[in-house]
């Protein structure tokens, strides 16, 4: 069949013939793998839409929320990105990647969402330093150490880069908030010959996702609430491993059963210790990372 036909009672037909009719329209010409996703996704918003008998109302509302978080984005705002969060594509896709680099059996750190708040820019401060200036009066600053290995031997690996960021008490990140030096909360350590790095941070609290998009609208409307268990993001990479990209999750948070971006794995919640005989830190915590060789 070629274009939509009609039934013997004058009803067009909305049925795997005119489906296919659209996938086989792609030319020789295409990639296997653009081919091979786009056949599937062609399939499935097709019968998607067959399905819950869409309305042309209610598809152009979907194409309106879509526009507005293509209007809403900024090299300082991700907002499709936040939109897929609160569906949890993001997540999906890590799970789909982290289970593909798991399957070693190695003990390889979890990996989680990357999220629209990295910068690629973060200055690189040296082991032992703080990544938080004028730190808020409610905020308890922590000293966070720990050693960078590899999975297959467990030795320590050196020059491996942990990037680092979270969002102050105030449930910013800097690049959200004038009143934050810029790169406040973020740096890149480099471990040293014994696999280490060491920073002070603060002890993170949770907080809502921006909701003035269509993200938040879209929570509204779900009935959801907008709000991420206390975490810091990570990004660990070293010559000759897969670089792994995370989250580590305060284990005493609140959220941590209902993140609104669905990002919460076990094995990715950790401790905070008092930490005594430091002026500079009340708290402590100590998170190592393994990563898997790169081949
Ligand atoms: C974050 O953790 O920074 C984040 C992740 C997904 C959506 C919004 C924020
Ligand atoms: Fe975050």
């Amino acid at each position: 069949m070629s274009l939509q036909a009609t039934n013997g009672a004058g009803e067009v037909e909305l049925g795997q013939d005119f489906t296919r009719h659209v996938i086989e329209s792609m030319g020789p010409n295409t990639s296997p793998r653009l081919r091979q996703v786009m056949t599937s996704l062609i399939q499935h918003v097709h019968d998607f839409a067959r399905e819950v008998q869409l309305t042309m109302d209610e598809w152009m509302l979907g194409v309106q929320l879509i526009n507005w978080a293509g209007q809403m984005s900024t090299d300082r705002r991700n907002e499709g990105q936040l939109l897929c969060d609160v569906i949890g594509l993001e997540s999906l896709v890590d799970n789909i990647t982290y289970r593909a680099a798991a399957k070693s059996g190695k003990p390889v750190t979890a990996s989680a969402i990357l999220g629209p708040f990295w910068r690629a820019d973060a200055p690189t401060r040296p082991n032992g330093s703080t990544i938080t200036f004028d730190t808020p009066d409610d905020a308890q600053v922590t000293f966070m150490h720990g050693r960078v290995v590899c999975a297959e031997t467990g030795k320590p690996i050196p020059n491996a880069v942990v990037d680092i960021w979270q969002a102050s008490t105030n449930g910013l990140y800097e690049q959200q908030d004038p009143n934050q030096k810029e790169h406040n909360l973020r740096g890149k350590f480099v471990t040293d010959e014994n696999g280490e790095y060491s920073l002070y941070c603060l002890r993170p609290t949770p907080y809502p996702v921006p909701n003035d998009g269509p993200a938040g609208k879209l929570l509204k409307l779900l009935d959801r609430h907008e709000w991420r268990p206390a975490h810091i993001h990570l990004i660990v990479q070293a010559d000759g491993f897969k670089p792994v990209t995370t989250q580590i999750f305060d284990e005493k948070s609140k959220y941590l059963e209902d993140d609104s971006v669905f990002a919460v794995k076990s094995g990715l919640t950790v401790q905070f210790q008092e930490r005594k005989g430091d002026p500079n830190a009340s708290l402590e915590l100590e998170y190592n990372i393994s990563l898997a060789p790169a081949a």
